[in-house]
């Protein structure tokens, strides 16, 4: 397994590797490796002759207050993973390599970047489509993996892939949970042992909207979200930033789910954690996959 540290050195390998016939894979990662990243690159694995993982914690899509040094890093873990998961690459660049002095240029998505978590982060997805894209252009891979526990992360990189005809096939791989049904997540570790516990009533909300929708009492999106707050807030000091239904693909809001194929998607903060979760209940769940 090779480490790349340079922009330069990585589109040069690429661009070679790409000469001599090989596919490129690539799965990126802000690190601090879990089992959710693992799953990803497995999936991306089986799919590509060269596979590159890139560990980068991108500055651009924490706003000031996200405090971005918290953010958890272990390098030497990650690599150990990496190694273990037969990945090829790691592309494990600075800031000064990504965002070199007078960096101006900015890659946003309209109106999928501003609604759900865009609202109470609004500078977000502009972040992650920039640093998203400019992978891209340094990595130059045939497939990328990113996970449908970020469903609106993948929505958006799926849009901005179309839009600016980048050459990448894009693959959304299911969330993996822990067994109390957690989804993983790196800022999991910054739950307390009572938060962690409390945790999971986040999932079990979605899982009760699913079966209110499957019902066939024809509940409306209204009527699901009032019952899913209830059962979040009866089990902890959950402060709810919000619950939506929408559409799986365009992700605009969706009144009466039965039959519909929906994005079931909330955030809330659990201490100083802020949690993200989602299922997509509906006909063909494989859609987003
Ligand atoms: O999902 C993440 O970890 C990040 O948003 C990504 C896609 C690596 C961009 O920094």
């Amino acid at each position: 397994m090779k480490i790349i540290r340079t922009v330069t050195e990585m589109q040069n390998t690429s661009l070679k590797l790409k000469r001599d016939g090989n596919t490129i894979g690539f799965v990126p990662t802000m690190g601090f490796l879990h089992e959710g990243h693992l799953s990803l690159i497995r999936r991306a694995r089986g799919e590509c002759d060269i596979l590159v993982v890139s560990i980068y914690v991108n500055p651009t899509q924490f706003a000031p207050g996200e405090d971005i040094d918290k953010y958890p890093r272990d390098i030497d873990r990650d690599e150990r993973l990496c190694e273990e998961e037969g990945v090829d690459i790691i592309f494990y660049p600075t800031d000064e390599e990504m965002y070199p002095e007078g960096y101006l240029t900015e890659v946003r998505v309209k109106r999928l970047g501003e609604i759900l978590c865009g609202v109470s982060r609004p500078t977000h997805f502009a972040g992650v489509t920039t640093i998203v894209s400019k992978l891209f252009n340094i990595v130059m891979p045939d497939i990328a993996v990113f996970g449908q526990k970020d469903a609106q992360q993948a929505v958006i990189i799926r849009r901005m892939t179309l839009d600016l005809n980048f050459p990448v096939k894009i693959i959304v791989s299911p969330t993996v949970r822990e067994s109390d049904g957690l989804a993983m997540s790196s800022r999991n570790a910054y739950l307390s042992e009572k938060e962690r516990e409390i945790a999971p009533a986040l999932y079990r909300s979605l899982c009760l909207a699913e079966k209110m929708i499957k019902s066939g009492k024809g509940y409306d999106a209204i009527e699901i979200i009032v019952k899913m707050r209830k059962s979040i807030l009866t089990a902890g000091p959950f402060d709810i930033d919000y619950i939506e239904i929408v559409d799986a693909e365009t992700l605009e809001p969706v009144e009466n789910p039965a039959g519909k194929d929906v994005l079931i998607a909330l955030a809330a903060r659990l201490g100083k954690t802020r949690l993200i979760d989602n299922i997509i209940v509906g006909k063909s769940k494989s859609k987003l996959k």
